[in-house]
């Protein structure tokens, strides 16, 4: 659970059922996303969205985030990450889309679906090979939110971070 915050969360899979267009995170890309194309893909298995859900307001979107699968090139590992790394891609999970509503930042929010598509992907990696979570920032403040986290930027492509899943094991 968010540690600031009074509310709690639930992270959900997305639906139908939720307001998809009461959400606004003033990033008209990602409100887009969520309000366009979210559903489509994740029918289509392209990436899959989750919610928060604030307690007791069942059809509200605090946050959401998508996920999908990817792979990271080796030389473009950070280099604490190389040690018994094969020279081929690493299977990764790739943070697709994070967003929080404007009316709930500042409550620990956004770091609460991090950590719930982290704990995702740990799970997956019981199951299918995964090392690896990467992420696009979509700009240098979301870039720096991400590596305040625990992120480390790569070092050829600053502007994606990643996280090894071995840190949560
Ligand atoms: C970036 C975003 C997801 C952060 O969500 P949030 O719920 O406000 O963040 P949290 O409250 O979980 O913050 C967790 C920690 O990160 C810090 N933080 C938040 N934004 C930060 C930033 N831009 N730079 C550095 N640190 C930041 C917080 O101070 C907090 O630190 P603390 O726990 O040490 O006090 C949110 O502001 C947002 O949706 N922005 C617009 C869309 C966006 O940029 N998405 C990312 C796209 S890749």
């Amino acid at each position: 659970l968010p540690a600031k915050s009074t509310v709690a969360y639930r992270a959900e899979k997305l639906s139908a059922t939720f307001d998809r267009k009461a959400f606004d995170c003033g990033h008209p890309r990602l409100n887009d996303y969520l309000w366009k194309f979210a559903l489509q893909n994740q029918e289509r298995s392209i990436a899959t969205t989750y919610v928060a859900v604030p307690d007791g307001r069942a059809t509200t979107i605090a946050g959401f985030y998508a996920v999908c699968t990817s792979q990271l090139e080796f030389q473009n590992l950070p280099p604490s990450m190389t040690k018994g790394m094969p020279r081929y891609p690493v299977p990764a999970m790739r943070l697709a889309q994070l967003a929080v509503d404007k009316r709930f930042t500042g409550q620990g929010l956004g770091e609460y679906l991090v950590g719930s598509a982290l704990r995702k992907a740990v799970s997956i990696s019981n199951e299918v090979g995964l090392v690896i979570m990467i992420v696009d920032a979509i700009d240098e403040k979301a870039a720096t939110f991400y590596e305040h986290i625990g992120f480390l930027r790569l070092p050829h492509t600053p502007q994606t971070l990643c996280f090894p899943l071995s840190a949560l094991e």
